[in-house]
């Protein structure tokens, strides 16, 4: 079925700021917008204090007039309900609604998100806006979707804050017993005898409680959560035609549960904003669509489950919210994408399962904090680079509906569990050097450089679409983790578990007898110790390579070793491991190994499992992606280098409606999108029998 947001096309555009400008502007708007085939643009996002300049009055005229333009030009709408930034009266009605930082602080309005989502007076002014919204649009022709809010991440330690923390704690442990031993309050003498006393984490003498600050965030993930569902079901009501979504930001400070959300859209939606400037921008495009494929279909498995259906066939729809067409404000300046690279990023996406690529923003603005932020149009006008390779990107976008078919298909699930992340960021932690996502990320690009795709999942999701299953610093597991990961193996799986995986239960608190406790039979040993390493201390290993941030005494009990390490207190001692378990191999992976060394061990671990890559006789530099389905086959090819590169591919290229005869020619920085004729074989090779011991480095 085709929904309102999807009309068959690749959704192109951004976000839409009228209210910024005057009435003359919105009509070249539309203009333009029709010449660069912009088909979607999220309207209203930040528009709350002119939509409702005083506590019920509303002024709606001049988005019913943009409105009426943007659909006369065929242009459909998301449109936002504006509650990340409540307009300057609420906060000077209701100062109690106002967010205290975990120091006591008030913050005050003049920026956005300045708001506390448990506190009443919010949530009902929130709800009331996004009624009227409803009540006024959910039938206007040219809205095709909802878009709730944005980038939620706040939190809050106000008293409202506080009584709806312990409401939850509540539910969640029952009794203050369990809560105690969940938190080890006997540890420092926090142990509660009321529940009056528990408090939200708030600045403290020295190093907070683990366990109190996990359940922090998940608390405000499942509070936010609850802010953004009475949105939708208000939104729902009125038309439950029209699909609700939110955009979410990236990183593990966000204090959400991407995945446990996923199940509550209707549709995934990421905004992606690269840090790196360099050549790691594109792996980092790379990961955030991988991750947002892997939410979309983490939730529309769980809500199919909730109503006791099984989950639908076909790819699960995602969308690229949010991207810069060119500066990004990184390392303390804004950087310059080269020509090629916004097309280069948009079509990773697209690659990974977008449904479209989206912009932040549409026109750059002359004020305002983000004046300096790129646009599609950008301040000197149309008649720019940029713009020209918006029109461009535009032109190829509409060539590619048909790639929505096909499914991004891959044998190695790479998983990520949001409150690991968290975990890991606790102070108390063995290195202050721990980050979740960049664990994920290293994993990740190790993949990418050495040209396999992956799933990323969540601890839970089935996996025998899997041949391989990576585990990257997953700090947390509970029985239910440990044996999700047991009866991969069992099924003939293949493992590879990096440090710090396993190592602790839901609640943080260490699983004793050797780590990593839930983990250590499956890898046949037992780390006794663990060596963290300083910021700019590496350790040597076997093969040449080096491993940084964390090394560990690893005791073989029944794993064989397969790289050790050389001099330093660990010498000799293995670095990396690995052991039969049946007609798998669970590897285990000591240190975080420098990038080539990393590449080299997942190439042997994927080729242990009979894997190969996406496209084995691509260029170095080039990255392939295949997203295929009955239908047929499509690869991207995307050209990261400065100079054309030759891939051999049968098909049709889809940009220029040519024949690609054995071989296409991808221009310096360019992409190639190839109908490939025939389908090809899946990217399984018959299982290899296990090779001689093979040093990854
Ligand atoms: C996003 C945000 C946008 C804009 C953009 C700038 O995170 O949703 O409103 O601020 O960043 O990069």
């Amino acid at each position: 079925m085709v929904s309102m947001w999807d009309d068959g096309r690749l959704c192109y555009g951004g976000d839409y700021n009228p209210e910024q400008w005057p009435a003359a502007t919105w009509r070249e708007d539309v203009a333009l917008m029709r010449r660069a085939r912009i088909n979607l643009v999220t309207v209203g996002v930040f528009a709350w204090s002119r939509l409702e300049p005083a506590p019920g009055r509303y002024d709606f005229g001049w988005l019913d007039e943009v409105l009426d333009l943007l659909h006369d030009g065929g242009i459909r709408v998301a449109l936002a309900t504006p509650t990340a930034s409540p307009p300057p009266w609420f906060s000077l009605a209701h100062p109690d609604a106002l967010p205290v930082t975990a120091d006591g602080v008030r913050l005050h309005h003049g920026s956005r998100d300045t708001y506390c989502a448990a506190a009443p007076a919010y949530r009902a002014a929130a709800r009331g806006i996004a009624a009227t919204l409803a009540a006024r649009y959910a039938h206007h022709p040219a809205v095709a979707l909802w878009h709730v809010h944005n980038e939620y991440g706040t939190t809050c330690h106000c008293p409202h804050a506080e009584a709806a923390f312990r409401r939850w704690l509540v539910e969640r442990h029952g009794d203050l017993d369990t809560l105690n031993a969940a938190w080890a309050t006997s540890f420092w003498s926090q142990h509660y005898t009321d529940w009056a006393y528990v408090s939200t984490p708030r600045a403290t003498q020295y190093l907070g409680n683990p366990g109190q600050l996990l359940d922090f965030r998940r608390f405000w993930s499942d509070t936010l959560l609850a802010a953004y569902v009475e949105q939708r079901d208000l939104l729902t009501a009125a038309n439950p035609a029209l699909p609700v979504t939110t955009n979410y930001v990236l990183g593990d400070w966000v204090p959400v549960d991407h995945a446990r959300w996923a199940a509550e859209v209707d549709l995934v939606a990421v905004d992606h904003y690269p840090s790196a400037v360099d050549g790691g921008a594109e792996e980092q495009t790379a990961l955030a669509a991988d991750l947002a494929r892997g939410w979309a279909r983490h939730g529309r498995r769980r809500a199919a489950t909730r109503r006791g259906a099984a989950p639908a066939d076909g790819p699960a729809g995602w969308l690229l919210m949010e991207s810069a067409a060119s500066q990004i404000h990184t390392t303390g300046r804004s950087h310059t994408k080269e020509p090629g690279r916004m097309a280069r990023h948009s079509l990773s996406h697209v690659a990974r399962g977008s449904r479209g690529a989206m912009f932040f923003q549409w026109r750059a603005p002359a004020g305002g904090a983000e004046r300096f932020h790129s646009a599609l149009v950008p301040h000197t006008g149309p008649d720019t680079r940029v713009f020209r390779e918006t029109v461009r990107l535009g032109e190829h976008l509409d060539r590619l509906a048909e790639v929505t078919a096909g499914e991004v298909t891959a044998s190695v699930a790479l998983a990520f569990d949001a409150a690991s992340g968290w975990a890991l960021r606790h102070p108390g932690m063995p290195s202050t050097l721990l980050d979740g996502h960049a664990e994920l990320a290293a994993a990740h690009r190790a993949l990418w450089r050495a040209g396999y795709g992956c799933d990323i999942v969540v601890p839970g999701d089935p996996l025998d679409r899997y041949r391989l299953l990576v585990l990257p610093a997953v700090y947390l597991a509970d029985d239910d983790v440990a044996g999700w990961v047991r009866a991969h193996v069992e099924a003939g799986g293949h493992l590879l578990v990096s440090y710090l995986s396993g190592v602790a239960d839901q609640h943080g608190r260490v699983h004793l007898g050797g780590y990593p406790g839930a983990y250590r039979d499956l890898l046949g040993l037992r780390v006794e110790e663990f060596h963290p390493l300083a910021a700019d201390e590496q350790v040597l290993l076997s093969g040449g390579g080096t491993g940084r941030i964390w090394s560990e005494t690893v005791h073989l009990c029944g794993a064989e070793p397969v790289g050790t390490y050389v001099g330093g207190v660990l010498d000799g001692r293995p670095a990396v491991t690995r052991h039969r378990t049946g007609d798998g191999t669970a590897w285990y992976l000591s240190t975080r190994p420098d990038d080539r060394t990393y590449r080299r061990l997942l190439t042997e671990v994927a080729r242990t499992a009979g894997l190969a890559p996406v496209c084995p006789d691509a260029p170095p530099g080039v990255e392939a992606v295949r997203r295929a389905g009955p239908q047929g086959s499509w690869l991207f090819l995307l050209n990261h280098t400065d100079r054309p590169q030759r891939v051999p591919v049968t098909g049709v290229d889809l940009f220029t409606d040519t024949p690609a005869d054995g071989t296409v020619v991808l221009p310096a920085g360019g992409v190639a999108v190839v109908r490939e004729e025939p389908a090809p074989m899946a990217s399984v090779t018959a299982t290899p029998p296990m090779t001689d011991r093979t040093p990854p480095a």
